[in-house]
């Protein structure tokens, strides 16, 4: 199939068909972040901005790598170094960023729809890299090519979410994108941190995090997200990682062949023990490792790689 979207926003709005294309070109790219020379010159003379408006780790530097990896042009701006500081609004800012001529607009924001609402006002392609509590694509996409990696599909598969579902976006994007892939998704957590209506997604929640984490063949925690909680909705750390963290206990008893994973960053020692973090069932620095090539491919389908690639 061709890829024909203009932007990636939201896992609601792909097809199951254009997540396994996404899927497919990163397993095909991955192989080039082996090579002596990291470097491919598919994307030669396109121009990448990367605009985080709110801390990131992995997603910021897997997406620059990615742009680098593939011969673009990237150039990284936060909110604290942009004008936005002098009161200029995201859209003013994005049309300025765009009268550059970029192809590729990366945007983390801290209101969910901000990706959306400048996708709206640009003719370049906007690729979501996190918007508020709402969405996380290139997140869960990375989620379904380690797990497709290892366990060979992803229909069939139980996938046990545990923790702050509440003002987690991967949570929201994983349970969209392994439920449209056949998966069964179950969430698990403090009651203060499951929010009504979840179901809607797709998702079945448990009550009992230990029968989740036990039937599960796909186990992933979430981190406590102090930062958009009013007040901390548990008692203490401490009360947390018993009641409901991966713990040592609970490592004992998930399935032999189950994967743990974590999209970062994590609270070792709250929602998981180092022993589950580190351990033989964790993939998650793969989930890492498979970020740099899922971005590869985004910004292969969305900036006419394959027409680049023929032509080279
Ligand atoms: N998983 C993730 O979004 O991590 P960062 O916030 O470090 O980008």
């Amino acid at each position: 199939m061709r890829w024909t979207k203009k932007d990636i926003l939201d896992i609601e709005s792909l097809s199951t068909d254009e997540i396994t294309l996404l899927l497919e070109t990163a397993s095909g790219l991955k192989e080039i972040s082996d090579r002596p020379v990291k470097k491919v010159p598919t994307l030669r003379g396109k121009t990448i901005v990367l605009f985080f408006l709110e801390p990131s780790t992995r997603t910021r530097i897997s997406f620059d790598i990615a742009a680098k990896r593939m011969s673009a042009d990237s150039i990284s701006i936060a909110a604290s170094s942009s004008s936005i500081v002098k009161g200029e609004t995201l859209i003013d800012t994005a049309k300025n960023i765009e009268a550059m001529r970029p192809d590729i607009l990366v945007v983390r924001h801290s209101y969910a729809g901000a990706p959306h609402l400048l996708s709206k006002h640009l003719d370049i392609s906007v690729i979501n890299a996190g918007d508020g509590m709402h969405a996380h694509p290139s997140q869960a996409l990375l989620d379904m090519m380690t797990v497709r990696e290892v366990k060979g599909k992803l229909e069939g598969l139980q996938v046990a979410i545990i923790g702050d579902v509440a003002h987690s976006r991967v949570a929201r994007s994983d349970i969209v994108g392994f439920t449209k892939m056949g998966a069964s998704v179950c969430v698990s957590g403090p009651p203060t941190m499951i929010p009504p209506g979840i179901e809607s997604l797709g998702a079945r929640i448990s009550a009992n995090v230990d029968a989740a984490v036990e039937e599960a063949d796909v186990i992933i925690m979430l981190r406590i997200q102090k930062e958009r909680q009013q007040r901390f909705l548990m008692s203490s750390e401490r009360e947390y990682s018993f009641r409901y963290g991966l713990n040592r206990s609970r490592l004992q008893r998930i399935k032999p062949d189950a994967l743990i994973m974590h999209p970062g960053p994590m609270n070792r020692g709250v929602e998981i023990a180092p022993e589950a973090a580190d351990g033989p069932f964790s993939v998650i620095l793969e989930q890492v490792t498979n970020g740099v090539a899922l971005r590869m491919a985004m910004f292969y389908l969305l900036a006419g790689g394959k027409r680049n690639a023929d032509s080279d």
